[in-house]
C-alpha cells in the first residue's frame, strides 16, 4: 500500500509511522508542516527505514490533491490537527479551519484520487460532559455533544467522513475516538527503557507530560485541578492509553478495512486512574518527589471519562500490551529526560 500519514512528525503520528516502518513493507509518505512536530523525530524515523517527507500545510488545497496523485496514495491516516481545548474556545475559527475545513478538503482530494481507506483520529471530547454513564464506561453509541470547539471540529469532520463514505462506494473509514493518550516509544537499549520518540508539544497541558516535566526538574511544581469531584479520592478520573497501543490499533484498522465496513471505535483501556494516582505513580517510578498543590477545577473538566472498549477488542481483536500505568509514566519520564538532555 501507499500510505499517507498527515501529522506524521507529531506525537501520535510518529508512533504510527514508527510501527508501519518497523513492521510492514508499505510505502510511507509523511506530510507535516512541522508547526508542532519536530524535525528530529523525522531523523529518528529515517533511521528505521526510508520514507518520503513532504513539508506542507493542509490548507494548501491544490498541493494536497497533487501529492495524493503523485504518490498514488490508497490509504490516509490523518492526524494533523490543532488540539488545545482552551485555545479552541478563544479561537474557534482556527479549529474549524485547521480541523474541519482542512479535513474536508483532504477527504475531497481522497475521493477524487481513488483513495480506498481513511483512518481518522477523533477524540473522546466528542462525547462532551457525559452523564448517566454505565459501569462499563462510555460506548460509541453514547450521544455526541461536544462542549468546546475542539470536540465539535472533530465531530464535524467525523460527519463529513461518514456522509462521504455513504455516497462513495470503495471509500471506507475507521474513526478512532481517543481517550487520554500518554507515554512514549517502548524501546530498550541494553535492557534500559530508552524511548526514541515521544511527546514534544510545547506548553504542555496534559497531566502525565506535566508530571514528567516536574520529575525531570523542568517545572518546580504542579497543581491538581480540583479535589472535590464525585470520585473515590475527589480528583478527576481518566482512561490513560499508551501511545504504542493506540498506534497498534491504527495498523490493525488498515487490515480491518480489507474485510469489514467503515466504523467508529473508542480507543482506551476501559480503566480509570485519578489525578492523585497518576502523580503518585510518577513519583514512585522515578523516585523523585515534587511539589503538588491543590488548585481550582479547570473549566470544562468532567469528573470521570472512561471508555467502553469492548467494540475495538471484539471486532478488531485489539489486545493492548502496555496497560501498566507505571510503564506509561516511566516511558513518559525517560522521554522527558532525553528531551531535556539535548
Ligand atoms: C484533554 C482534552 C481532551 C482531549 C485530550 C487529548 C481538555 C479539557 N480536554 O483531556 O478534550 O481529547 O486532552 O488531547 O483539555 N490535570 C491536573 N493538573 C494538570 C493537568 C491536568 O490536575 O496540571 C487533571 C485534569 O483536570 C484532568 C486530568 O488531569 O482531570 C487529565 O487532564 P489532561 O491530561 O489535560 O487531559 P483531559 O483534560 O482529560
Amino acid at each position: 500500500m501507499n500510505i499517507l500519514i498527515t501529522g506524521g512528525a507529531g506525537y501520535i503520528g510518529a508512533h504510527v509511522a514508527k510501527q508501519l516502518l518497523e513492521t510492514t513493507e508499505h510505502n510511507i509518505v509523511i506530510l507535516d508542516n512541522l508547526s508542532t512536530g519536530i524535525a528530529r523525530t523525522l531523523d529518528t524515523l529515517h533511521s528505521i527505514r526510508e520514507f518520503a517527507f513532504i513539508n506542507l500545510d493542509l490548507k494548501e488545497f491544490d498541493k494536497i490533491c497533487t501529492t495524493l496523485k503523485e504518490y498514488q496514495i490508497d490509504t490516509i491516516i490523518h492526524f494533523a490537527a490543532s488540539i488545545v481545548v482552551p485555545e479552541s474556545v478563544e479561537n474557534p475559527l482556527k479549529y474549524y479551519m485547521n480541523n474541519t475545513v482542512n479535513t474536508t478538503n483532504l477527504i475531497r482530494c481522497a475521493v477524487a484520487n481513488g483513495v480506498e481507506r481513511f483512518i481518522f483520529s477523533s477524540t473522546a471530547a466528542t462525547y462532551g460532559e457525559p452523564v448517566n454513564i454505565s459501569e462499563n464506561g462510555i460506548s460509541e453509541a453514547y450521544p455526541t455533544e461536544p462542549i468546546n470547539p475542539y470536540g465539535m471540529s472533530k465531530l464535524m469532520s467525523e460527519r463529513v467522513l461518514r456522509d462521504t463514505a455513504k455516497a462513495h462506494d470503495g471509500f471506507k473509514y475507521v474513526i478512532f475516538r481517543y481517550f487520554n493518550v500518554a507515554g512514549a516509544d517502548i524501546h530498550y537499549r541494553d535492557d534500559m527503557l530508552e524511548p526514541r520518540i515521544g511527546q514534544s508539544f510545547p506548553n504542555a497541558t496534559h497531566l502525565i507530560k506535566i508530571a514528567s516535566e516536574c520529575a525531570v526538574g523542568k517545572r518546580a511544581k504542579m497543581a491538581i485541578f480540583g479535589d472535590d469531584f464525585a470520585t473515590a479520592d475527589g480528583t478527576g478520573v481518566r482512561d490513560y492509553i499508551h501511545v504504542d497501543d493506540l498506534a497498534d490499533a491504527h495498523i490493525r484498522a488498515i487490515e480491518y478495512l480489507e474485510t469489514h465496513p467503515s466504523d467508529i471505535f473508542n480507543a482506551g483501556y476501559g480503566k480509570g486512574y485519578s489525578v492523585k494516582e497518576v502523580i503518585n505513580t510518577m513519583k514512585e517510578v522515578t523516585g523523585i518527589n515534587f511539589q503538588v498543590d491543590i488548585a481550582e477545577r479547570r473549566a470544562g473538566d468532567p469528573a470521570t471519562l472512561i471508555s467502553d472498549n469492548s467494540k475495538i477488542k471484539s471486532l478488531m481483536h485489539w489486545t493492548p500490551k502496555y496497560e501498566d500505568l507505571k510503564l506509561i509514566c516511566k516511558s513518559a519520564y525517560e522521554w522527558e529526560k532525553r528531551l531535556s538532555e539535548v
